[in-house]
């Protein structure tokens, strides 16, 4: 694949076939990945790969607790809820996927069974659960380098025909994660990828989220002819 066929083709996937991801296939992706720029190059990430009855572990943990309704705890900060153009945007981008998935405004059961997908980790045969060390915890710069990590590591995913939804809803019962993926307390949880085989029938994979133009988000500055 080229670069284009990667970065404009890759959308998220929220269902999965129940193959297996090959650990040398997941090791190729990470190689890859980690190929990210980060401050310094101080590549402050970790990575927990888990499958099977770990992951199963959590997903159980994740969807007890949130039935039960414990409040969240993921460990990285909120600035709180989204207003304004955001707002509009994450309604947008729901509206599709749940067109995709036919479920109606109104209807509570399916809206509830679609969170509790997510708490589920969308069923995927891996996640990965990304990770940096704790002394670097309080400035942004370990989460802008976590960021464009994942970035990466969901495009080289594509690039080997795998399938990835970055998703908080996985971590946000962080004991649960903590305890059954052994992260150890001088790491913070940043985030998770939820990965495998993409399945072609599932509706909500094929959805296109939309982007703000290059005019809308770019300004350019001291150019002739821009
Ligand atoms: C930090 C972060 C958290 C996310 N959390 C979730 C999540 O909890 N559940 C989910 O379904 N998607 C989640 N997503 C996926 C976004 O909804 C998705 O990337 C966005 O709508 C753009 O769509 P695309 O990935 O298909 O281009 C998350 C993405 C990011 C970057």
């Amino acid at each position: 694949m080229t670069y284009d066929e990667v970065v404009l083709g890759r959308r998220s996937i929220r269902g999965f076939k129940k193959d297996p991801v090959p650990p040398a296939v997941i090791r190729e992706v990470l190689h890859l990945a980690m190929r990210a720029p980060s401050s310094l190059n101080t590549q402050p990430w970790n990575f927990y790969v888990l499958t099977g009855a770990p992951l199963d572990r959590i997903r159980a943990g994740n969807v007890e607790r949130n039935l039960a309704g414990v409040p969240d705890s993921r460990e990285f900060r909120s600035h709180g809820a989204y207003e304004g153009v955001h707002r509009e945007r994450q309604i947008e981008i729901a509206k599709q996927l749940f067109a995709a998935m036919d479920i109606a405004r109104e209807d509570q059961v399916k809206r509830k069974d679609w969170v509790l997908r997510g708490f589920r980790q969308f069923d995927a045969p891996v996640s990965i659960v990304v990770t940096y060390d704790r002394v670097l915890q309080g400035g942004d710069i370990a989460a802008f380098d976590c960021g464009a990590v994942t970035n990466a590591l969901v495009n080289a995913a594509w690039s080997r025909g795998l399938g990835c939804v970055i998703n908080s809803q996985g971590i946000m019962q962080s004991p649960v994660v903590r305890e059954h993926a052994g992260i150890p307390d001088d790491q913070v949880i940043m985030i998770c990828v939820a990965m495998g085989y993409p399945d072609d029938s599932f509706p909500a994979n094929a959805v296109v989220s939309r982007r703000k133009s290059v005019d809308e988000a770019a300004v350019f500055v001291g150019f002739d002819d821009a």
